[in-house]
């Protein structure tokens, strides 16, 4: 196991610490990086994908651990920002043991670092994980844990979605709004169900016929159409964007017709600018890892023992940051993006400083 820590040199990628780990028998291979712990120990999720190099597997985890730092100091957890990737093709790869040598350097770090799921790993991977160490979320009810993520990430989506519509049009809700949902996956069809009993009208699309049958069945009143170039030329007022990442980029932002961006994909500005395009094009931007939070909300909650109504109530309070975020984003004349990592960088200065008064 090599061990490198970052100082605090302003050259360097400013992570606390990142750990490289290798089980040869098993062929494990992975990297545990840890952004911040000044709000507490850091949790993230492990994403198990066979990625081109070692060079393409540390990038993504530094990119990552530092994301999960500002979505966790928003969400309003006393947790820091931290991602592990397992290197290699799960397909072929995944075993009992290479979960569990993966579960002891996880173990190593002696809480420092909670893991949970992401691409490629699911609640039974961390049930086994759960066999070598205590610092895992996302495990099974049955096992203690929170079950499926996807149900108070909608929730969280849904409260962001009605604070950018009060910011808007003057109420907090989406009744009479249509709205494009882009993906009927795990998330998606939750937040449909919410826009539904909420009043709203939903068009939507997935590529998958069994997702678009799901809601035939399900919802016969949503609208269904065929791609994403339809949704977003549709005559509609919110964009959710719940499938994969760039969601927003130069060629979807300009064709965009909704006045409002609300969804529970990651990473959906394709590049660093395209919050400005949105702001220059009067569409207002709910920052995706501030409404998406729902989900590590209800996974950090097994943390103190899994209670859902405890973290359901934590996940109903994306309503009140999302609100605060585009007030500041308004007073500072910024783009929400920017107002979302302003106030996260806040709070790990401002919260993360209490350390420093010492109580023996
Ligand atoms: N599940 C969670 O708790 C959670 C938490 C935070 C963020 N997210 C993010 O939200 C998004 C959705 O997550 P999920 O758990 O619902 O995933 P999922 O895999 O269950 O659903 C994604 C859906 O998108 C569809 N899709 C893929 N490409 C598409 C395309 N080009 N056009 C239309 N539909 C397409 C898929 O067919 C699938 O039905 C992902 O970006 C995920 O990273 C999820």
């Amino acid at each position: 196991m090599g061990v490198f820590a970052s100082s605090d040199d302003p050259g360097s990628s400013g992570h606390e610490q990142v750990v490289f780990c290798q089980d040869k028998q098993t062929g494990l291979r992975a990297i545990i990086a840890i952004h911040s712990t000044a709000l507490g120990p850091a949790l993230g999720g492990t994403r198990f994908y066979p990625y081109a190099s070692e060079a393409e597997a540390l990038a993504d985890v530094l990119d990552l651990s530092r994301g999960m730092a500002y979505k966790n100091a928003l969400a309003g957890l006393d947790l820091g920002g931290g991602k592990a990737v397992i290197w290699g093709d799960p397909e072929k790869l995944k075993s009992e043991a290479l979960l569990r040598a993966y579960g002891r350097f996880v173990e190593s770090l002696r809480g420092r670092y909670y893991t949970a799921c992401d691409v490629g790993t699911y609640v039974a991977d961390m049930d086994v994980i759960a066999r070598e160490t205590r610092f895992v979320t996302g495990r099974s009810v049955e096992h203690g844990g929170a079950g499926d993520s996807s149900v108070l990430t909608a929730w969280g989506v849904f409260q962001g979605m009605r604070a950018a519509a009060e910011h808007v049009w003057g109420t907090p809700t989406l009744a009479g709004r249509t709205v494009g949902v882009a993906g009927l996956g795990k998330v998606g069809r939750h937040l449909t169900g919410h826009l539904i009993d909420d009043g709203a009208r939903v068009v939507a699309t997935d590529v998958s016929p069994r997702a678009c049958e799901w809601a035939r069945q399900t919802y016969p009143q949503v609208e269904l159409v065929s791609d994403v170039t339809a949704l977003i030329t549709a005559d509609i007022d919110v964009y959710a964007p719940c499938a994969l990442g760039g969601a927003l980029n130069d060629d979807t932002v300009p064709a965009l017709r909704a006045k409002v961006v609300a969804g529970a994909a990651n990473n959906q500005l394709a590049h660093p600018g395209v919050e400005k395009l949105l702001a220059e094009r009067g569409v207002l931007y709910a920052p995706d890892y501030v409404v998406n939070a729902g989900g590590v909300i209800q996974v950090a909650d097994e943390i103190d023992g899994f209670n859902f109504e405890r973290a359901k109530l934590r996940a109903t309070r994306i309503y009140d940051t999302t609100r605060e975020i585009l007030r500041l984003a308004d007073a500072d004349g910024v783009p929400p993006a920017e107002a979302a990592d302003r106030l996260a960088e806040r709070r790990m200065a401002d919260v993360g400083r209490l350390r420093t008064i010492l109580l023996p």
